[in-house]
């Protein structure tokens, strides 16, 4: 039988989340709520049903999954409350936003699973952290059923390690592609024009991706390529000098700060 799965948000992680089930499996039927009507078009991409108000298909799902901007917790969760139950299984991928606040707002006590991936997500090869408590045996097996199909599943002992994976998972893809644009920026600088610069620093990231895919000793790697007083050795000493490591390390530590309080302004 079809495991029924309702996503609250058709949004830019619900997608990747769409496409990683899609190329996996059939297995599920999925609705999706968002209040935006106009992301109706969604069931066209995706084999899912559209829904623009709350109904009692959440009541009836076997997973409801919270894919919602961490600003719109409250109202989302006071209109998932009359359908859920203490048998719903509650998966939130929101960023920041613990289990208790969640919990605070309902009136039954489903099981609540805390979430975090990121936009690679939709190549169903990456990483879905998850934290629950209680823990319960049922739960977890039915969980990972759900999960493994389409990701890899990795439970976590707290919540504070749920707001690191935050700040260094969730966020990664965006650090990647900002030191992306950089290296393209630079092509473009020395004159090559806009499609040449993106060709070859996609060429150049990926390439380098499956290296270190294929030789976990990153030193190695760079000492192959930086010989001494060469051109590498230049640019890596400047970058050196100029602590980079340091400003990207203190970069993550605000992210980290900010999903431990993120309403916070
Ligand atoms: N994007 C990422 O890379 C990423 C990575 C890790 C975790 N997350 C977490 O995943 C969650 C979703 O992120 P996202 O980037 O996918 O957000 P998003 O693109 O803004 O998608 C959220 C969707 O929910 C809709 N929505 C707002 N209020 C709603 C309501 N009351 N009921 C139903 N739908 C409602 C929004 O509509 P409107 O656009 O009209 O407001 C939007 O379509 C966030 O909590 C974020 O922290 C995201």
């Amino acid at each position: 039988m079809k495991n029924h799965i309702t996503i609250i948000g058709a949004g830019n992680l619900t997608e990747s989340i769409l496409k990683a089930i899609s190329k996996k499996t059939n297995l599920f039927k999925i609705n999706v709520i968002d209040i935006n009507k106009k992301k109706k078009n969604i069931e066209k991409r995706f084999n899912v049903t559209f829904y623009s108000t709350y109904t009692d298909i959440i009541s009836k799902s076997d997973f409801v999954v919270l894919l919602v901007k961490p600003k719109d917790y409250i109202s989302v969760i006071d209109k998932i409350n009359p359908f859920i139950s203490n048998k719903t299984i509650l998966l939130s991928f929101m960023a920041g936003i613990s289990n208790a606040q969640i919990s605070k707002i309902l009136t039954s006590k489903p099981s609540i699973i805390r979430c975090m991936t990121n936009i690679t997500i939709s190549d169903s090869k990456s990483f879905i952290f998850y934290f629950m408590k209680p823990f319960t045996k049922i739960v977890s097996n039915k969980l990972e059923k759900f999960l493994s199909c389409f990701s890899k599943a990795k439970k976590c002992s707290s919540q504070e390690q749920i707001d690191k994976i935050t700040a260094l998972y969730g966020s990664g893809p965006a650090y990647y592609i900002y030191f992306n644009q950089i290296i393209k920026d630079s092509f473009i600088k020395m004159g090559y024009n806009k499609k040449e610069s993106i060709l070859y620093t996609n060429d150049l990231l990926q390439g380098t991706a499956n290296i270190i895919k294929n030789n976990s000793n990153s030193e190695n790697i760079i000492k192959s390529i930086a010989s001494k007083g060469g051109t590498t050795e230049a640019a890596l000493s400047d970058l050196k000098k100029n602590k980079i490591n340091q400003i990207i390390t203190k970069a993550i530590i605000k992210a980290h700060k900010k999903s431990k309080n993120i309403l916070n302004k």
